[in-house]
């Protein structure tokens, strides 16, 4: 049966049951194919979605942006200067005030905190798309993308290579949630946030899946099904991009490290790739890279999102 998830916020994967994740993804399949078909499936007609970005963003605008589009709806687009919000006004009288006009928000920006508390004062749904914490719309289009290619995630193994970073911690979330093994290797001073490793333990403990935290990376992606990275350096650390290249240089995903994961394994990267950096061409161009069905998928499901909470 239907999970009525109308009215929910989207902040964290960790506040969806495993029912409401597996129900994103059947929803996400289902539109895609009515997208592929050109069968219509207007369910947020008349329905108007607000996207706050503090941050710049690619895949994020335009995938939500069409996408409430082909679902009958609007998007209104607020770039960093644009709105009172956060400078001339605080974040329960902006929240009040939006719910009044529009149907659900959608934010990307700093501060994890400011969306937990634009959640908390607003009438309708908000959906994190990204945050210096959490990237869940991602991780749940990552796993979809995985479902799609392997056709199962349970049992699985994901190896993340890099920073102990905002995709980090929703991967975290994430796998263990669907019971995927995951194993992180980052630099020491580079280690996702413990509590949030705390939290993966125990859903993994739940799940009957294994955490794994290492700074050795081929230890890591040893027989591994799928092999994420992602920015050395995140927006907002531009400034020690140069000082982390020194220190990450080792976590390079290249052909020497892959050799250690299952042949068949997945290539993943929520892009923008820094080519050079995390990742060299030899991988991301490779037979084994899925990161543009990946970024594909955005679109299809932050549908099944917005149509569901919205
Ligand atoms: N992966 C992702 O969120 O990309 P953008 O920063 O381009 O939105
Ligand atoms: N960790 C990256 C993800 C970009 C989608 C960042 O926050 O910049």
């Amino acid at each position: 049966m239907a999970i009525n998830m109308k009215g929910k916020d989207l902040i964290s994967i960790n506040d969806l049951s495993v029912e409401e994740t597996y129900q994103i993804f059947e929803l996400s399949q289902t539109l895609k194919q009515k997208q592929l078909t050109g069968e219509p499936h207007k369910l947020l007609e008349g329905k108007t979605l607000g996207m706050i970005f503090h941050k710049r963003s690619t895949r994020t605008r335009i995938s939500f942006e069409t996408g409430i589009y082909q679902l009958g709806g609007i998007g209104l687009y607020f770039g960093p200067d644009d709105l009172q919000l956060g400078k001339s006004e605080n974040i329960h009288d902006s929240a009040k005030v939006l719910s009044r006009y529009l149907s659900g928000i959608m934010i990307r920006t700093f501060s994890h905190q400011d969306v937990i508390d634009l959640a908390k004062y607003a009438d309708i749904p908000v959906i994190n798309g990204l945050t210096d914490l959490l990237h869940p719309c991602q991780v749940l289009t990552d796993l979809f993308t995985i479902l799609e290619k392997k056709r199962q995630l349970k049992g699985l193994k994901l190896a993340y290579i890099g920073d102990g970073n905002n995709m980090a911690h929703s991967l975290l979330h994430g796998c263990s949630k669907v019971g995927m093994d995951i194993s992180i290797a980052s630099p020491s001073g580079y280690t996702p946030k413990e509590e949030i490793v705390n939290n993966a333990k125990r859903n993994a403990a739940y799940m009957g899946s294994k955490i794994e935290i290492t700074n050795d990376p081929v230890a890591a992606v040893k027989n591994a099904d799928v092999i994420y990275t992602d920015v050395w350096a995140s927006m907002g650390q531009e400034s020690e991009a140069a000082d982390r290249r020194n220190h990450f240089m080792k976590y390079q995903v290249n052909p020497e490290l892959v050799k250690n994961a299952k042949s068949d394994y997945l290539f993943m990267h929520c892009l923008p790739a820094h080519r050079g950096d995390e990742v060299v061409n030899e991988v991301v161009d490779s037979e084994n890279s899925v990161v543009f069905d990946e970024a594909e998928n955005r679109l299809h499901v932050q549908k099944a999102i917005m149509a569901l909470v919205m």
